[in-house]
């Protein structure tokens, strides 16, 4: 079979990616037990169901294809195609798995814990700052972008003075994974330029001045001799990027999610040690980053189907998380559910997501703080740009009722 025979969805439709609903309804038809799994959307070929998704993500015949990407958006050379083709998730083989390995003993679980208590204060201050705007909260800029951006600080050793700089680089970053507009192609070179120097220039700080952050544990790997800058800013620059458009707009969706459940809201509210469950259900449920993409290095035969190295095949976070076979009765939130397989939200395989386990804590701090702080919330105005990637957040602006 060739790609032009599978049938086709309209993935670009407006309200696709905001009416989680209506697109839950119109993937699962291609999720039905012995379909091919495979449906066709603007952007590619959609990969629907858990099991083929998740081998997908994991088979070698596979990769980012950044250079694919990059050609479609006009950038060959410069800041920005280095970077990009140098990011941990564009390497494969050698390259990657010595910078990953490199990296992987400073983010463990007992790395994100030693995160927590600064988080915590940052979430517990800027709420209490909400006080008097209960009417008209404008929660993406004052709590979701600044925490994760925030928190990169602290990651990387940097003054969180300079939060609003990574918060604006990333931004402008994430444009790689928007469809190509005219004049994106400067805007992420010159933020590609800014970003390198920035994290080149924090590194050689950490030389003279170590701490206990991932930049000063990289510098002292380096000083071993087994890795160099390029595999420092594989890491660091690739973090940056990952960890904070995803971070912000799952914790709005996620407190959108619960907003709608009041039950739920309540059970997290009475019991806060539900919160890694909740978590996990509410990203699970309605994801920030709807898919990972993968390109075959040639010509293969994939379930059947012939696919060339300019096809993109998106194993889809949303419709894997759906799959009825995998979760019973999907459409259903309940915080309280243990899940049978990991959602797909973070990957799998050699590419993994690193960060999991700091996204988790800073996801559990918020919603914590928040529906212990505030007794409801409604939601004024969610904006994302549903992009090929991740849903990028523009505006999330709530009311609230403090809690008695
Ligand atoms: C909600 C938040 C996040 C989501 C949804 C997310 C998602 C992902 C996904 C799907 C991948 C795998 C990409 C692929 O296989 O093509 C990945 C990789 C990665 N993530 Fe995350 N991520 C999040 C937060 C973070 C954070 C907080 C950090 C670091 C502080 C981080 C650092 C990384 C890195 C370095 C990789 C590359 C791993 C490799 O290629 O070996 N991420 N992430």
């Amino acid at each position: 079979m060739t790609t032009d025979t599978l049938p086709t969805i309209d993935w670009m439709a407006a309200d696709f990616q905001t009416d989680i609903e209506r697109a839950a309804a119109a993937i699962a038809p291609f999720q039905e037990k012995g379909g091919p799994g495979f449906v066709r959307s603007q952007r590619g070929i959609e990969v629907v169901n858990y099991d083929t998704a998740v081998a997908l993500t994991r088979d070698p015949r596979f990769s980012l294809a950044m250079p694919h990407k990059l050609k479609i958006i006009g950038i060959t050379e410069g800041a920005a195609a280095r970077s990009a083709l140098n990011f941990l998730f564009s390497r494969e083989g050698v390259d990657h798995v010595r910078a990953r390995k490199a990296c992987a003993p400073w983010f463990t679980a007992s790395g994100a814990e030693k995160l927590r208590a600064q988080t915590r204060q940052w979430v517990g201050e800027w709420l209490d700052a909400a006080a008097g705007k209960e009417d008209d909260f404008e929660f993406l800029g004052e709590i979701s972008n600044r925490l994760p951006s925030t928190l990169f600080c602290a990651i990387i050793g940097a003054p969180v003075s300079d939060a609003p700089f990574i918060q604006h680089m990333s931004e402008e970053m994430m444009l790689l994974t928007a469809p190509p507009m005219p004049g994106n192609a400067e805007r992420i070179e010159a933020a590609a330029g800014k970003t390198e120097a920035y994290l080149l220039g924090e590194a050689e700080k950490r030389r003279s001045n170590p701490g206990e952050d991932l930049l000063s544990h990289l510098v002292k790997v380096q000083q071993e001799g087994t890795i160099d800058d390029n595999d420092i800013l594989a890491v660091v620059f690739n973090a940056l990027v990952g960890s904070t458009d995803t971070t912000s707009a799952q914790i709005c969706l996620s407190l959108q999610s619960l907003a709608a459940h009041p039950d739920q809201w309540e059970l997290l509210k009475n019991d806060p040690s539900l919160a890694p469950k909740a978590v996990m259900e509410l990203l699970r449920y309605n994801p920030g980053a709807w898919s990972v993409q993968r390109s075959p290095y040639e010509t293969l035969e994939y379930e059947g189907l012939e696919i060339k190295p300019e096809d993109t095949l998106f194993p889809c976070v949303f419709a894997a998380n759906n799959d009825e076979s995998v979760f019973p009765d999907p459409r259903r939130l309940d915080i309280t559910r243990d899940q049978p397989a990991s959602p797909l939200n973070f990957g799998m395989g050699r590419h993994g997501c690193l960060g999991r386990m700091i996204t988790l804590m800073e996801q559990e701090e918020v919603l914590v703080a928040v529906t212990q702080k505030w007794s409801n919330l409604t939601v004024l105005e969610s904006n994302f740009t549903g992009q090929m990637f991740a849903l990028a957040p523009h505006a999330f602006r709530v009311s609230f009722s403090v809690a008695q």
